[in-house]
C-alpha cells in the first residue's frame, strides 16, 4: 500500500502548503514509505478510487484544507488520516468559534470583537471602529476570522491605523476579529497524541528580527530567530502546556495540533489560535518542536499515518 499527502489547493496559503507537503513526503520517503504527493483538487476523487491509499496526511493550510471540507471528502471516500475530523476542525479553525470554547473552560483569551464586513460597512465604517476602539482600546490586533500565515493580520497602535488594517483584513477573508493586543512573547506549543492521550512537546519561543512574524518573517530562512525549548520559567512552561493540551481537547482535535498563544510579562498565557494543519516547512514551528522533543518527524508522521490506518 501507499500513503497519500494532500498538498497545495487554491488557498492563500497554497505556496506554504505545498512546501509542507514536500517536507512530510521527504521525511516519510526517507523512513521507506512509499508516498503519493498530491496537489488537491477534484482530480484527487478518481485517482483515489483507482488507487485507495491505507490513509492520508493533510498538509493543507487555510480554506478547506484545515476548515474540515476536505476532511469530510476523504471521509466519504474511506480514506482514514491523521488529524481532526470535519466538524472539530470546521469550529478550530474559526479563531471566534475556538476563543468561545476555549474561554468557557477557564483559559485566558484576549477580548476581542468578530465583525463581518457587510456589517462593518452598513453600520458606518467610522462608527463601527470608534465603538471598537472604545470598547477593546488601543492597541489592537486585526486578523481575518479564517486564515493564517499572518496573511491579512496586523497590529494597531493609533486609530488612524485601523481603517488600513481593516482593508487589509478583508482582502484576505469576509470576517475579521479584532482583538486586544497582548505583548509579550510569542509562543507556539505542539501537542502529539500517540493513542495515550495528548501531550504538549516543548514550547517554541518565536523572536523575528523585524519584531513582526508577518509572512515574511515566517517563510524567509533567518529572517526569525527560534528558541526550542523557549526562554521560560518552569511555571510559564507549565501552563503553556496546559492551556494547549486543554485546548486540544476542548476543540475536539486529533493526533495533532499547534496553539499559537503570547505569555505576558507576569509569566501567563493568553490563547490566540488553534491550528489543525500546522505548517510542516523548513522554518515551521512544528517540526521544531518535534525536534526539540528528541523525536524525528518522519517518524512521528508515520505513526500517527500507522495509527489512523489501524
Ligand atoms: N498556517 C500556517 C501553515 C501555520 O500555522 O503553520
Ligand atoms: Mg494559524
Amino acid at each position: 500500500g501507499h500513503v497519500l499527502v494532500l498538498a497545495g489547493g487554491l488557498s492563500y496559503e497554497r505556496e506554504v502548503s505545498l512546501k509542507s507537503g514536500r517536507r512530510v513526503s521527504e521525511v516519510l520517503r526517507a523512513g521507506g514509505i512509499d508516498v503519493e504527493t498530491r496537489d488537491t483538487d477534484a482530480s484527487l476523487i478518481p485517482s483515489v478510487l483507482a488507487d485507495p491509499p491505507d490513509a492520508a496526511f493533510v498538509t493543507l493550510h487555510g480554506g478547506s484544507g484545515e476548515d474540515g471540507a476536505i476532511r469530510s471528502v476523504l471521509e466519504l471516500l474511506n480514506v482514514p488520516y491523521v488529524g481532526a475530523g470535519p466538524e472539530a476542525c470546521r469550529i478550530a479553525f474559526d479563531k471566534p468559534s475556538a476563543k468561545a470554547i476555549v474561554k468557557a473552560t477557564g483559559i485566558n483569551t484576549p477580548d476581542s470583537v468578530t465583525l463581518p464586513k457587510e456589517t462593518f460597512h452598513d453600520l458606518g465604517a467610522t462608527a463601527m471602529l470608534e465603538r471598537i476602539i472604545d470598547r477593546l482600546g488601543l492597541p489592537l490586533f486585526v486578523k481575518p476570522a479564517r486564515g493564517g500565515s499572518a496573511l491579512g493580520a496586523s497590529l494597531v497602535r493609533t486609530a488612524e491605523e485601523l481603517p488600513a488594517a481593516m482593508v487589509g483584513c478583508f482582502a484576505y477573508g469576509d470576517t475579521a476579529l479584532i482583538e486586544r493586543y497582548v505583548s509579550g512573547v510569542e509562543i507556539a506549543i505542539s501537542v502529539v497524541d500517540h493513542g495515550d492521550g495528548p501531550k504538549a512537546l516543548p514550547p517554541v519561543e518565536i523572536v523575528p528580527d523585524a519584531g513582526v512574524y508577518d509572512y515574511a518573517a515566517r517563510y524567509t530562512a533567518g529572517h526569525t530567530e527560534f528558541f526550542a525549548p523557549a526562554r521560560l520559567s518552569p511555571a510559564a512552561t507549565a501552563a503553556c502546556a496546559e492551556m494547549a493540551v486543554t485546548a486540544h481537547t476542548a476543540l475536539r482535535l486529533r493526533d495533532l495540533s499547534r496553539t499559537d498563544l503570547i505569555v505576558d510579562a507576569d509569566g501567563h498565557p493568553h490563547f490566540l489560535e488553534v491550528n489543525v494543519a500546522p505548517g510542516m516547512t523548513e522554518t515551521s514551528l512544528f517540526p521544531l518542536s518535534v525536534e526539540a522533543s528528541g523525536q524525528d518527524l518522519g517518524t512521528l508522521c508515520r505513526t500517527l499515518l500507522e495509527s489512523a490506518a489501524s
